[in-house]
């Protein structure tokens, strides 16, 4: 698995972005998150090329709780891509990071009187609203018109971990159709003058490889807005289906292609159209892992090499400690995420060892348990692949380690993009 400008350089060590992943872990310190970005610029490309070539009138909006930071921010704005924002902190990000305003969504299942004010204030492209207290606390504090969209759980059970579905029936997110809460969503939306729909919203998941779950929520959003123009006479100019699309941990993961995704979604989306007679409207997607996870790697430094007596079955017995973990990436520990490691220094030399490769937190903090690499020792450097999504934007201080910084790599120079945490970081809100 060779992601994005990954290979092996001359001196037979990892490369990403032209740089060397040795050096970077001697110039930059490890725990280290790295950047291609190269990598994420083709991707969001990608992205457009496959959605605007079909479809030109797609708003491709990159989900910022994936990662962000004022440099992922200008690079998502550079790429003219939109920026769906989850909370406040997001959205200061993006407003300090001069992020077009227009091209911000803001999302969230409880959004506070002051992320709707501070909404509100930069006037950004769209609020993307889940409930009915969301629509008394903007109708209260909006006296412009304020663009608005309205987020509908589909009843689309995507096939993924259960902690990352959202589009169930039995789901926390959206107003639900079945119910008739939507429906109720819609008719107090349109006798509301300060808030203009531009359409709906639903996502239905995450880590996705089955695209027959897009066309499910494709057609049941044109199913929904059909029977809105039914009982309300409202034509939706958009439907945003959200984010989801899968991406490759492991050589064993073969997600689709962006390519046949967009294919898929939009030949669905117009399939459903031609069935209910509904004027073609806009379309949104909202990638978060599938523009950035591969462009991430963390490189670790392997701290100990132990050999435990007892062999769990299919599980190596020699584990490797590395100076992050549980901290940096929680995933393994939260959704049991399969990883994949690659060597720094022996990058070439054939895979002919098992590991199993632990973090150094005080408790069990597995991030691959069974790492295929060249005979490792104490000091070397690995590499975890695909640590672009929700590895930094999910990271803690916890066991009051400082965060590690990331670096963007890009044609052999490399910039830090976000500081390496200091010790005074972790004490600075104490009191
Ligand atoms: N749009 C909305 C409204 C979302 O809630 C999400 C993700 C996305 C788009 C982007 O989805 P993506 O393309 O990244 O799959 N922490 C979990 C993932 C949580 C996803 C939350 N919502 C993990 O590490 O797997």
């Amino acid at each position: 698995m060779w992601l994005g400008t990954q290979r092996v350089n001359a001196r037979g060590h990892l490369e990403i972005g032209g740089c060397d992943a040795l050096e970077l872990a001697e110039r930059f310190g490890t725990p280290l998150y790295v950047l291609d970005e190269d990598a994420l610029r083709r991707r969001c490309r990608e992205y457009r090329a496959a959605f605007e070539t079909l479809k030109p009138d797609t708003e491709i909006v990159y989900a910022g709780k994936a990662a962000l930071n004022r440099a992922l921010c200008q690079i998502i704005a550079d790429e003219g891509l939109g920026l769906d924002v989850a909370s406040g902190g997001e959205l200061y990000t993006a407003l300090q990071a001069d992020f077009p305003r227009e091209r911000i969504h803001l999302h969230g299942v409880y959004k506070t009187e002051t992320e709707l004010q501070m909404a509100l204030q930069a006037d950004i492209g769209a609020i993307v609203i889940d409930n009915f207290e969301e629509i008394r606390r903007l109708h209260a504090l909006a006296h412009t018109p304020t663009p608005i969209m309205l987020r509908v759980a589909p009843e689309v059970d995507a096939e993924t971990h259960p902690l990352i579905r959202t589009g169930q029936r039995d789901s926390k997110f959206g107003f639900h159709w079945l119910n008739g809460d939507a429906y109720r969503a819609v008719e107090s939306v349109l006798q509301t003058p300060t808030l203009m729909l531009r359409g709906f919203h639903c996502h239905i998941g995450s880590q996705i490889s089955d695209l027959s779950a897009f066309v499910s929520a494709a057609t049941a959003m044109v199913e929904f807005a059909d029977t809105v123009r039914q009982r309300f006479g409202y034509i939706a100019p958009l439907l945003n289906i959200g984010g989801g699309l899968a991406v490759r941990y492991t050589p064993d993961d073969q997600p689709p292609s962006v390519q046949a995704y967009a294919q898929t979604l939009i030949g669905a989306l117009r399939e459903a159209c031609e069935q209910y007679r509904y004027p073609e409207p806009a379309l949104g997607v909202e990638p978060g892992r599938s523009l950035i996870a591969e462009a991430g790697v963390t490189l670790y430094r392997i701290g100990a090499v132990k050999q435990v007596p007892h062999e769990q079955p299919n599980l190596p017995r020699k584990y490797l400690i590395v100076d992050g973990g549980v901290s940096d990436n929680p995933r393994p520990q939260m959704y049991g995420a399969r990883y994949t490691a690659r060597h720094a220094t022996r990058a070439a030399e054939p895979h002919t060892c098992t590991y199993r490769i632990m973090g150094k937190h005080c408790e069990t903090d597995p991030i691959i348990d069974c790492a295929y690499l060249p005979e490792t020792h104490t000091g070397d450097v690995i590499a975890v692949l695909t640590t672009g999504a929700y590895a930094y934007s999910m990271s803690s201080n916890y066991n009051r380690y400082p965060r590690p910084a990331m670096v963007a790599v890009r044609g052999g120079e490399a910039r830090v993009i976000v500081a390496r945490e200091t010790y005074d970081d972790v004490l600075r809100m104490d009191r």
